[in-house]
């Protein structure tokens, strides 16, 4: 029996349908208005599709923003009693007015990585939902990675944070590609050596669970090249750019939560 709707069958519909199958969550229905999507979704074993929500099932939201109040109705009338939103910047206020009172709505910030199964997500609970909820809400997002538990205030600094964030990791990317050619290495070269370079980090980091800062003077001996390096950065300020970057990324997700 069906137990979970996603709709919106796009890049994030799509990838969470994906890990729910494939952590043993099938059946998942996908609602998708566009016949071609649907037919790619209906290749994934597991997964049905249709263009009407399923009554009663409970519901993702994965549909951009400008068009949840639009989903919303249709969930209304087909009873849908939980829902759990990933619609950048939409309040869970504004989703329950459109919904019967007693439907519960949790509300959640995850990030790209998510299509490969490594997203980094943060759920906030709207005023109907209680934690059988919240357990529900990341147990649906633990398919896709990691699911932290935050008040909705503090979803905008999320999204400053960790749903921006990969791309400020993938300018970084494009930065050390730049600089490793200006060197002299090959664009290939640079470019592998990148890559790996910050995903053998990134698995230091979630691996070891250490202190980053820890891990940055393991590789610091005092007067060699890292600390060349590194000196740059403090002098630039990186500190502060990175505040100034995330603070800028959090205001603007307040202002598009207005
Ligand atoms: N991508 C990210 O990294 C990310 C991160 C955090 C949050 N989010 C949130 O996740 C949501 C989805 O993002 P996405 O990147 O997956 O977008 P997307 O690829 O554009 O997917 C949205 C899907 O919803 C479908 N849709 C449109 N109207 C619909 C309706 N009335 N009923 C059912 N489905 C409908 C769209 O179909 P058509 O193409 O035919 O319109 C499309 O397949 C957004 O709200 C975004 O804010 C995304």
């Amino acid at each position: 029996m069906t137990t979970l709707q996603i709709i919106g069958g796009g890049k994030m519909g799509e990838a969470l349908a994906r890990g729910l199958v494939a952590r043993g969550r099938a059946p998942v229905h996908v609602v998708e208005p566009t016949p071609e999507r649907r037919a790619v979704l209906d290749t994934i074993e597991g997964v049905t599709s249709g263009d009407e929500p399923l009554p009663g099932v409970d519901a993702v939201i994965a549909v951009k923003p400008d068009v949840v109040p639009a989903v919303l109705d249709p969930l209304a009338r087909a009873g849908v009693t939980r829902v759990l939103s990933i619609a950048a910047g939409v309040r869970t206020a504004a989703i329950e007015s459109h919904l019967p009172p007693t439907t519960r709505v949790v509300r959640a910030m995850p990030n790209t990585p998510a299509l490969v199964g490594e997203g980094a997500a943060a759920i906030a609970p709207g005023a109907r939902a209680d934690a059988a909820d919240l357990d529900w809400a990341e147990s649906v997002l633990g398919a896709v990675g990691l699911v932290v538990r935050v008040d909705e205030d503090d979803l905008d600094a999320v999204t400053g944070l960790s749903g921006s964030g990969p791309a400020y990791v993938f300018l970084l990317a494009e930065a050390l590609v730049a600089a490793g050619v200006a060197e002299g290495l090959d664009p290939a070269v640079a470019d592998t050596l990148t890559r790996q370079t910050l995903l053998g980090a990134a698995t230091l980091l979630s691996r070891t669970g250490e202190d980053p800062a820890v891990l940055r003077r393991n590789v610091t001996s005092p007067g060699g090249t890292t600390a060349a390096g590194l000196a740059v950065f403090e002098e630039a300020d990186l500190r502060g750019l990175v505040a100034r970057v995330v603070a800028a990324a959090t205001a603007r997700s307040r202002e598009l939560g207005r």
